[in-house]
Protein backbone atom coordinates (compact mmCIF):
# COMPACT_ATOMS: atom_id res chain seq x y z
CA UNK A 1 0.00 0.00 0.00
CA UNK A 2 1.37 3.34 -0.75
CA UNK A 3 1.19 6.22 1.88
CA UNK A 4 -0.71 8.78 0.23
CA UNK A 5 0.34 11.57 3.22
CA UNK A 6 1.55 14.71 1.30
CA UNK A 7 5.75 15.15 1.62
CA UNK A 8 6.20 16.75 4.06
CA UNK A 9 8.69 20.17 3.66
CA UNK A 10 11.08 18.79 6.61
CA UNK A 11 12.19 16.28 4.31
CA UNK A 12 14.48 18.72 3.05
CA UNK A 13 15.48 22.03 5.37
CA UNK A 14 17.96 24.21 5.09
CA UNK A 15 19.57 24.84 8.32
CA UNK A 16 19.76 28.13 10.01
CA UNK A 17 23.08 29.94 10.14
CA UNK A 18 23.91 33.01 11.85
CA UNK A 19 24.95 35.79 9.29
CA UNK A 20 23.81 33.31 6.80
CA UNK A 21 19.93 32.53 6.38
CA UNK A 22 19.02 36.19 6.63
CA UNK A 23 15.72 37.46 4.56
CA UNK A 24 17.72 38.04 1.61
CA UNK A 25 19.48 34.77 1.83
CA UNK A 26 16.31 33.07 2.28
CA UNK A 27 14.64 34.92 -0.63
CA UNK A 28 17.36 34.33 -2.99
CA UNK A 29 17.38 30.27 -2.09
CA UNK A 30 13.78 30.31 -2.36
CA UNK A 31 14.26 31.19 -6.28
CA UNK A 32 16.07 27.63 -6.74
CA UNK A 33 13.90 25.52 -4.28
CA UNK A 34 10.03 26.03 -4.00
CA UNK A 35 9.58 23.51 -1.35
CA UNK A 36 12.48 23.02 0.99
CA UNK A 37 11.73 24.53 4.58
CA UNK A 38 14.02 27.43 5.24
CA UNK A 39 15.41 28.41 8.94
CA UNK A 40 15.78 32.25 9.65
CA UNK A 41 19.02 32.67 11.65
CA UNK A 42 18.62 32.29 15.44
CA UNK A 43 17.01 35.21 17.01
CA UNK A 44 17.42 35.39 20.89
CA UNK A 45 14.67 35.65 22.73
CA UNK A 46 16.04 39.11 24.24
CA UNK A 47 16.30 40.36 20.77
CA UNK A 48 12.61 39.86 20.00
CA UNK A 49 11.34 41.13 23.60
CA UNK A 50 13.41 44.54 23.97
CA UNK A 51 14.58 45.15 20.21
CA UNK A 52 13.56 45.59 16.89
CA UNK A 53 10.93 43.14 16.11
CA UNK A 54 10.16 44.26 12.61
CA UNK A 55 13.72 43.71 11.84
CA UNK A 56 14.13 40.60 13.11
CA UNK A 57 10.59 39.02 12.19
CA UNK A 58 9.80 40.50 8.63
CA UNK A 59 10.33 38.27 5.78
CA UNK A 60 8.64 37.81 2.12
CA UNK A 61 5.59 35.99 1.76
CA UNK A 62 7.47 33.99 -1.07
CA UNK A 63 9.99 32.68 1.85
CA UNK A 64 7.44 30.18 3.40
CA UNK A 65 7.44 27.02 4.03
CA UNK A 66 9.98 29.20 6.83
CA UNK A 67 10.83 28.63 10.20
CA UNK A 68 11.61 31.21 13.22
CA UNK A 69 14.60 29.55 15.20
CA UNK A 70 14.52 30.88 18.76
CA UNK A 71 17.28 31.40 21.46
CA UNK A 72 16.62 31.26 24.76
CA UNK A 73 16.23 29.22 28.34
CA UNK A 74 12.82 31.22 29.84
CA UNK A 75 9.80 29.22 29.37
CA UNK A 76 7.61 32.66 29.38
CA UNK A 77 9.52 34.69 27.43
CA UNK A 78 9.56 31.64 24.66
CA UNK A 79 6.13 31.58 25.20
CA UNK A 80 5.62 35.39 24.28
CA UNK A 81 8.25 34.86 21.22
CA UNK A 82 6.48 31.65 19.69
CA UNK A 83 3.31 33.72 19.75
CA UNK A 84 5.26 36.39 17.93
CA UNK A 85 6.14 33.69 15.47
CA UNK A 86 2.25 32.85 14.91
CA UNK A 87 1.22 36.23 14.54
CA UNK A 88 3.81 36.77 11.94
CA UNK A 89 3.03 34.12 9.30
CA UNK A 90 5.91 31.69 10.13
CA UNK A 91 4.89 28.13 9.56
CA UNK A 92 6.87 26.49 12.39
CA UNK A 93 8.94 27.75 15.73
CA UNK A 94 12.33 26.01 16.83
CA UNK A 95 14.33 26.03 19.98
CA UNK A 96 18.07 26.08 19.27
CA UNK A 97 18.96 23.49 21.53
CA UNK A 98 22.55 22.67 20.03
CA UNK A 99 24.69 26.11 19.78
CA UNK A 100 27.96 26.00 22.18
CA UNK A 101 29.50 29.79 21.13
CA UNK A 102 30.91 31.83 24.75
CA UNK A 103 27.80 34.40 23.96
CA UNK A 104 25.46 31.98 24.01
CA UNK A 105 26.48 29.57 27.00
CA UNK A 106 26.88 32.92 29.05
CA UNK A 107 22.81 33.51 28.43
CA UNK A 108 22.45 29.87 29.45
CA UNK A 109 20.71 28.55 26.50
CA UNK A 110 21.75 26.53 22.95
CA UNK A 111 23.87 23.75 23.98
CA UNK A 112 24.19 23.84 27.15
CA UNK A 113 20.37 22.91 27.55
CA UNK A 114 21.14 19.60 26.37
CA UNK A 115 22.33 18.76 30.46
CA UNK A 116 18.75 20.21 31.59
CA UNK A 117 16.36 18.26 29.69
CA UNK A 118 13.82 18.95 32.11
CA UNK A 119 13.85 22.64 31.67
CA UNK A 120 13.48 22.31 27.80
CA UNK A 121 10.69 20.35 28.15
CA UNK A 122 9.52 23.49 29.85
CA UNK A 123 10.82 25.67 27.61
CA UNK A 124 8.48 23.42 24.50
CA UNK A 125 5.02 23.21 26.96
CA UNK A 126 5.28 26.79 27.24
CA UNK A 127 6.05 27.63 23.70
CA UNK A 128 2.86 24.81 22.59
CA UNK A 129 0.73 26.57 24.93
CA UNK A 130 1.22 30.01 23.16
CA UNK A 131 0.71 29.11 19.87
CA UNK A 132 -0.79 26.22 16.94
CA UNK A 133 2.68 26.18 15.29
CA UNK A 134 5.10 22.94 15.55
CA UNK A 135 7.39 23.52 17.95
CA UNK A 136 10.60 21.43 17.23
CA UNK A 137 13.62 21.64 18.69
CA UNK A 138 17.02 21.12 17.09
CA UNK A 139 20.10 19.66 19.13
CA UNK A 140 23.36 17.94 19.13
CA UNK A 141 23.67 14.48 19.97
CA UNK A 142 25.48 15.30 23.32
CA UNK A 143 27.85 17.59 25.37
CA UNK A 144 31.29 17.21 27.12
CA UNK A 145 30.86 14.03 29.16
CA UNK A 146 27.33 14.03 28.82
CA UNK A 147 27.28 12.10 25.45
CA UNK A 148 26.05 8.33 25.89
CA UNK A 149 23.47 6.97 24.00
CA UNK A 150 21.18 6.67 27.10
CA UNK A 151 22.27 10.62 27.54
CA UNK A 152 20.40 11.07 24.03
CA UNK A 153 17.36 8.88 24.75
CA UNK A 154 16.65 10.91 28.16
CA UNK A 155 16.73 14.23 26.50
CA UNK A 156 14.72 13.34 23.36
CA UNK A 157 11.93 11.11 25.49
CA UNK A 158 11.89 13.72 28.15
CA UNK A 159 11.16 16.75 25.57
CA UNK A 160 9.59 14.49 23.47
CA UNK A 161 7.09 14.03 26.94
CA UNK A 162 6.29 17.70 26.40
CA UNK A 163 4.58 17.43 22.99
CA UNK A 164 7.62 17.80 20.48
CA UNK A 165 7.50 15.41 17.85
CA UNK A 166 9.83 16.67 15.50
CA UNK A 167 13.83 16.25 16.46
CA UNK A 168 16.56 18.23 14.30
CA UNK A 169 19.24 16.48 15.09
CA UNK A 170 23.34 17.82 14.71
CA UNK A 171 25.02 14.10 14.33
CA UNK A 172 27.73 15.30 16.62
CA UNK A 173 28.60 16.36 19.88
CA UNK A 174 29.54 19.58 21.19
CA UNK A 175 32.21 20.59 23.72
CA UNK A 176 31.34 23.52 25.63
CA UNK A 177 35.03 24.05 26.62
CA UNK A 178 38.22 24.65 24.70
CA UNK A 179 36.61 24.38 20.82
CA UNK A 180 34.86 27.68 19.05
CA UNK A 181 31.72 27.61 18.00
CA UNK A 182 33.49 26.98 13.91
CA UNK A 183 35.86 23.76 15.17
CA UNK A 184 32.55 22.56 17.12
CA UNK A 185 31.51 22.26 13.58
CA UNK A 186 33.88 19.88 12.41
CA UNK A 187 36.22 18.15 14.75
CA UNK A 188 33.60 16.19 17.09
CA UNK A 189 33.06 13.17 14.96
CA UNK A 190 29.71 12.47 13.02
CA UNK A 191 28.03 10.01 14.29
CA UNK A 192 24.77 9.03 12.09
CA UNK A 193 24.34 5.77 13.19
CA UNK A 194 23.44 7.28 16.68
CA UNK A 195 20.29 9.09 14.80
CA UNK A 196 19.38 5.85 12.96
CA UNK A 197 18.89 4.37 15.74
CA UNK A 198 16.80 7.26 17.68
CA UNK A 199 14.44 6.81 14.78
CA UNK A 200 14.33 3.35 15.05
CA UNK A 201 13.80 3.18 18.40
CA UNK A 202 11.00 6.49 17.93
CA UNK A 203 9.47 5.57 14.94
CA UNK A 204 6.59 8.41 16.63
CA UNK A 205 8.84 10.85 16.33
CA UNK A 206 9.80 12.42 13.30
CA UNK A 207 13.70 12.31 12.95
CA UNK A 208 15.58 14.78 10.16
CA UNK A 209 19.55 14.44 10.45
CA UNK A 210 21.77 17.25 10.06
CA UNK A 211 25.71 17.51 9.84
CA UNK A 212 28.40 17.30 6.99
CA UNK A 213 25.76 16.29 4.20
CA UNK A 214 27.67 17.75 1.32
CA UNK A 215 25.29 16.25 -1.77
CA UNK A 216 21.95 15.21 -3.00
CA UNK A 217 22.91 11.80 -3.04
CA UNK A 218 24.25 11.25 0.27
CA UNK A 219 21.09 13.44 2.06
CA UNK A 220 18.67 11.48 -0.21
CA UNK A 221 20.69 8.50 0.81
CA UNK A 222 19.89 9.48 5.13
CA UNK A 223 16.13 8.57 3.86
CA UNK A 224 15.83 4.97 4.26
CA UNK A 225 16.63 6.07 7.95
CA UNK A 226 15.17 9.48 9.34
CA UNK A 227 12.38 11.40 8.17
CA UNK A 228 14.24 14.53 6.93
CA UNK A 229 17.65 15.96 6.09
CA UNK A 230 19.05 19.57 6.65
CA UNK A 231 22.09 21.29 4.98
CA UNK A 232 23.93 23.78 5.69
CA UNK A 233 27.06 25.33 4.56
CA UNK A 234 26.73 22.92 1.51
CA UNK A 235 23.78 24.78 0.60
CA UNK A 236 25.30 28.32 1.04
CA UNK A 237 28.54 27.46 -0.69
CA UNK A 238 26.76 25.99 -3.53
CA UNK A 239 22.87 26.90 -3.83
CA UNK A 240 22.12 25.87 -6.97
CA UNK A 241 22.36 22.35 -5.16
CA UNK A 242 18.97 23.20 -4.37
CA UNK A 243 17.68 23.17 -8.04
CA UNK A 244 16.82 19.17 -8.21
CA UNK A 245 15.51 19.17 -4.45
CA UNK A 246 11.93 19.92 -5.39
CA UNK A 247 12.24 16.94 -8.05
CA UNK A 248 14.19 14.47 -5.93
CA UNK A 249 12.52 15.19 -2.03
CA UNK A 250 9.04 16.15 -3.57
CA UNK A 251 8.17 14.78 -6.18
CA UNK A 252 7.72 17.89 -7.57
CA UNK A 253 8.71 18.09 -11.31
CA UNK A 254 8.11 21.96 -12.26
CA UNK A 255 10.61 23.71 -14.42
CA UNK A 256 13.51 24.52 -12.29
CA UNK A 257 15.14 28.43 -13.50
CA UNK A 258 18.49 28.26 -14.44
CA UNK A 259 21.30 29.91 -12.50
CA UNK A 260 21.12 32.90 -15.20
CA UNK A 261 16.91 33.19 -14.77
CA UNK A 262 17.63 32.74 -11.11
CA UNK A 263 19.56 35.81 -11.45
CA UNK A 264 17.04 37.68 -13.43
CA UNK A 265 14.37 36.80 -10.95
CA UNK A 266 16.11 38.46 -8.36
CA UNK A 267 16.25 42.08 -10.09
CA UNK A 268 12.81 43.36 -8.67
CA UNK A 269 13.95 42.49 -5.19
CA UNK A 270 17.01 43.87 -5.12
CA UNK A 271 15.97 46.91 -6.82
CA UNK A 272 13.08 47.11 -4.01
CA UNK A 273 15.66 46.96 -1.12
CA UNK A 274 18.24 49.03 -2.77
CA UNK A 275 15.01 51.50 -2.75
CA UNK A 276 14.62 51.27 1.46
CA UNK A 277 18.39 51.40 1.20
CA UNK A 278 19.78 48.21 1.69
CA UNK A 279 23.43 48.11 0.54
CA UNK A 280 23.53 46.07 -2.99
CA UNK A 281 26.11 43.63 -1.16
CA UNK A 282 23.87 42.86 1.80
CA UNK A 283 21.80 40.32 -0.67
CA UNK A 284 24.81 39.61 -3.10
CA UNK A 285 26.80 38.38 -0.61
CA UNK A 286 24.53 35.30 -0.54
CA UNK A 287 25.03 34.68 -4.11
CA UNK A 288 28.84 34.43 -4.49
CA UNK A 289 28.16 30.39 -5.12
CA UNK A 290 25.34 30.77 -7.46
CA UNK A 291 28.11 29.81 -10.44
CA UNK A 292 29.91 27.84 -8.60
CA UNK A 293 31.95 25.42 -11.02
CA UNK A 294 30.29 26.90 -14.04
CA UNK A 295 32.33 28.61 -16.85
CA UNK A 296 32.51 32.44 -15.56
CA UNK A 297 32.67 31.65 -11.83
CA UNK A 298 35.53 33.75 -10.54
CA UNK A 299 34.28 37.01 -12.67
CA UNK A 300 30.91 36.78 -11.17
CA UNK A 301 32.31 36.35 -7.69
CA UNK A 302 35.19 39.04 -8.30
CA UNK A 303 33.16 41.73 -9.65
CA UNK A 304 29.83 41.30 -6.69
CA UNK A 305 32.49 41.05 -4.31
CA UNK A 306 34.58 44.09 -5.76
CA UNK A 307 32.27 46.42 -6.79
CA UNK A 308 28.46 45.25 -4.61
CA UNK A 309 30.29 47.26 -1.48
CA UNK A 310 30.66 50.62 -3.22
CA UNK A 311 28.61 53.53 -2.65
CA UNK A 312 25.58 53.70 -4.69
CA UNK A 313 26.44 50.06 -6.33
CA UNK A 314 23.59 49.12 -8.22
CA UNK A 315 21.74 46.59 -10.34
CA UNK A 316 24.57 47.38 -13.22
CA UNK A 317 26.92 45.82 -10.74
CA UNK A 318 25.12 42.08 -11.00
CA UNK A 319 24.66 42.44 -14.59
CA UNK A 320 27.92 42.99 -15.23
CA UNK A 321 29.59 40.19 -12.77
CA UNK A 322 26.94 37.97 -14.56
CA UNK A 323 29.24 35.43 -16.94
CA UNK A 324 27.43 35.24 -20.91
CA UNK A 325 25.16 32.54 -21.34
CA UNK A 326 26.73 29.53 -22.10
CA UNK A 327 25.66 28.81 -25.98
CA UNK A 328 23.17 26.30 -27.04
CA UNK A 329 24.74 23.53 -28.52
CA UNK A 330 24.82 23.32 -32.26
CA UNK A 331 22.12 21.47 -34.07
CA UNK A 332 23.82 19.23 -36.20
CA UNK A 333 22.56 20.03 -39.97
CA UNK A 334 20.81 16.83 -40.13
CA UNK A 335 18.50 17.27 -37.26
CA UNK A 336 17.17 20.40 -39.08
CA UNK A 337 15.27 17.13 -41.68
C1 LIG B 1 27.87 30.44 9.71
C2 LIG B 1 27.04 29.46 10.49
C3 LIG B 1 26.12 29.92 11.40
C4 LIG B 1 25.32 29.01 12.12
N1 LIG B 1 24.33 29.51 12.93
C5 LIG B 1 23.45 28.63 13.51
C6 LIG B 1 22.29 29.11 14.20
O1 LIG B 1 22.01 30.32 14.26
N2 LIG B 1 21.47 28.18 14.76
C7 LIG B 1 21.72 26.83 14.68
O2 LIG B 1 20.94 26.02 15.20
N3 LIG B 1 22.79 26.37 14.03
C8 LIG B 1 23.65 27.24 13.42
N4 LIG B 1 24.68 26.74 12.68
C9 LIG B 1 24.85 25.29 12.54
C10 LIG B 1 24.07 24.78 11.32
O3 LIG B 1 22.67 24.99 11.47
C11 LIG B 1 24.33 23.26 11.11
O4 LIG B 1 23.86 22.57 12.26
C12 LIG B 1 25.80 22.94 10.92
O5 LIG B 1 26.40 23.85 10.02
C13 LIG B 1 26.00 21.51 10.41
O6 LIG B 1 25.34 21.33 9.17
P1 LIG B 1 26.14 21.34 7.76
O7 LIG B 1 27.31 20.41 7.92
O8 LIG B 1 25.14 20.90 6.74
O9 LIG B 1 26.62 22.76 7.55
C14 LIG B 1 25.50 27.62 11.95
C15 LIG B 1 26.45 27.16 11.04
C16 LIG B 1 27.21 28.06 10.30
C17 LIG B 1 28.21 27.53 9.28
Amino acid sequence: MTDSRPLPPWRFCVAPMLDWTDRHCRFFLRQISRRALLYTEMVTTGALLHGDRARHLDFDPTERPLALQLGGAEPRDLAACARMAEDWGYDEVNLNVGCPSDRVQNGAFGACLMATPERVAECVAAMRAATRLPVTVKHRIGIDEQDSEADLERFVTTVAAAGCTRFIVHARKAWLQGLSPRENRDVPPLDYGRVHRLKAAHPELDIVINGGLTDLDAAAAQLAHVDGVMLGRAVYHDPYLLAEVDRRFFADAHPVPDRHAVVLAMRPYIERQLARGVPLTAITRHMLGLFRGQPGARHWRRVLTEMARRPGADWSVVAAALPPRPAEPEVPEAAHG
